[in-house]
């Protein structure tokens, strides 16, 4: 095929083999948000650029090298957004939604965007799921936010595959005062840098603390610690979160380094990490971002939130083995109908049997075709039984009931019984 008829690299279609898991998962993360009284808000996939560069920070790198900025035919610039949290504050602020201290816990999902280099686990069309509470600057609600998601890795059956990493950055100032003696300490160690935290040290020196270079790692064990630096409120907010994990037993692990590489935090940051899954192991990430709506122009309101990677998640839940059987079938009966008269016998019943049944995944065969072939294609749909309709079962007005899985003989039951039979026999979603 010519290459510019293919996907673009980096952004996949999700063919039709793996959608189940995919809708397994949105649905099982949304029914556990409802539980816990969040509210889905949907935004636009284009905003102007200007709000990813004023809320993620003009020397991030994904508002440096990763965005999907582009002049629309008005000349105004726009950019496919890389994350959520920016459009999310802009709606609530451009609502009202949030004034006069009004709570609002919500979450939203769909694909972002990011130039990033592609891999497994790193694409550049991707799919969050985000949540983001405004107005509780309390330690509680980050808590909520953590044990919500203990609790989707417990439904999930990944609870073992994932660890909590947790830090707190302090508020702006106590950030700032530590920024300056981190600045200090390495420009002293300057030479020993690799070249890219000698610049990030200009531009954005907490980046230097999650390097991957081993030189400049081995320069950070010296270094100043943001917790000797946390004011007295930033502390207690980070205790209290603690209190809370270890009153539900949620188990983490403290990461001074844990910086995060957006602009916008302050106290808590936290992700959720696997080693199941290579290099992108970070399944789902955020923190608290207390002064991000009084930057963008609204009122001071506080702000807590992550965003979870579903590709990642979907990527975890097959490496670990943890999807049902049964999501995977998409088909619990199939009905097949040899000659003109059954056919049109077999459209009427199946649809008699949808009004009494309509969870039951029926599916009607189409295409005619011989015995054996429709035969094929009813095993080959995954059905747990087959409905054969005949000259035989016409004249007795009964269909013939096959198991497909090994479960008993063939039998004949007639139409009217034909719902309450299969309610017997199908769980139906
Ligand atoms: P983030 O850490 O940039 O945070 O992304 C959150 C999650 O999205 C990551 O942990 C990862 O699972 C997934 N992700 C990010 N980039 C990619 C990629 N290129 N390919 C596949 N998955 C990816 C945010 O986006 C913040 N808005 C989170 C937040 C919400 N903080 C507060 N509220």
């Amino acid at each position: 095929m010519s290459k510019s008829l293919q996907a673009i690299r980096g952004m996949n279609d999700i063919l039709p083999e793996q959608t189940p898991v995919w809708r397994y998962f949105e649905g099982t993360v949304s029914r556990l948000l409802d539980n816990y009284g969040y509210k889905q808000i949907r935004m636009p996939i284009v905003e102007f650029t200007e709000l990813f560069k004023r809320s993620i920070g003009e020397v991030t790198d994904i508002v440096e090298k990763e965005m999907y900025t582009f002049e629309d035919r008005n000349g105004d610039s726009l950019t496919l957004r890389p994350e959520g949290t920016a459009a999310c504050v802009r709606a609530v602020l451009e609502y009202g939604i949030t004034g006069g201290g009004q709570v609002q816990k919500l979450w939203y999902i769909g694909p972002m965007f990011r130039h990033e280099r592609p891999q497994k686990g790193r694409y550049r069309q991707f799919h969050q799921i985000g949540l983001e509470v405004f107005n509780l600057d309390g330690p509680d609600i980050d808590a909520e936010l953590i044990v919500l998601t203990w609790r989707l890795w417990g439904e999930l059956g990944i609870r073992d595959a994932v660890k909590l990493e947790l830090n707190s950055l302090g508020t702006s100032e106590s950030r700032g005062r530590y920024r300056e003696a981190l600045v200090e300490y390495l420009s002293a160690h300057h030479d020993k840098l690799d070249e890219d935290s000698q610049r990030r040290l200009k531009t954005n020196p907490l980046r230097v603390l999650d390097t991957k270079n081993a030189d400049t790692q081995a320069v950070l064990v010296d270094a100043p610690k943001m917790a000797d630096y946390l004011d007295d409120e930033s502390r207690a907010h980070f205790e209290g979160l603690k209190a809370r994990l270890d009153a539900v037993g949620i188990p983490y692990v403290l990461n001074p380094k844990l910086v995060r590489g957006l602009d916008y935090y302050s106290k808590t940051v936290f992700e959720w990490v696997t080693d199941k899954l290579g290099a992108q192991g970070t399944v789902c990430a955020g923190g608290r971002y207390d002064g991000l709506v009084e930057q963008m122009g609204g009122k001071p309101t506080p702000g807590v939130g992550f965003a979870m990677g579903i590709e990642r998640l979907v990527l975890l839940l097959e490496t670990l083995e943890q999807i049902p059987e049964e999501i995977s079938r998409q088909v619990d009966v199939y009905l097949c109908a040899f000659g003109e008269e059954a056919e049109l016998a077999g459209l009427a019943l199946a649809e008699r049997v949808r009004d009494q049944l309509p969870n039951l995944r029926l599916q009607v065969n189409a295409g005619a075709g011989s015995f054996k072939s429709q035969f094929k294609k009813a095993d080959k749909s995954g059905a747990l039984y087959a409905l054969i309709l005949g000259d035989d079962e016409m004249a007795q007005q009964v269909v013939g009931f096959k198991p497909l899985r090994g479960q008993g003989e063939q039998q004949s039951i007639a139409w009217d019984a034909l719902a309450a039979h299969l309610a017997t026999c199908v769980v139906q979603g």
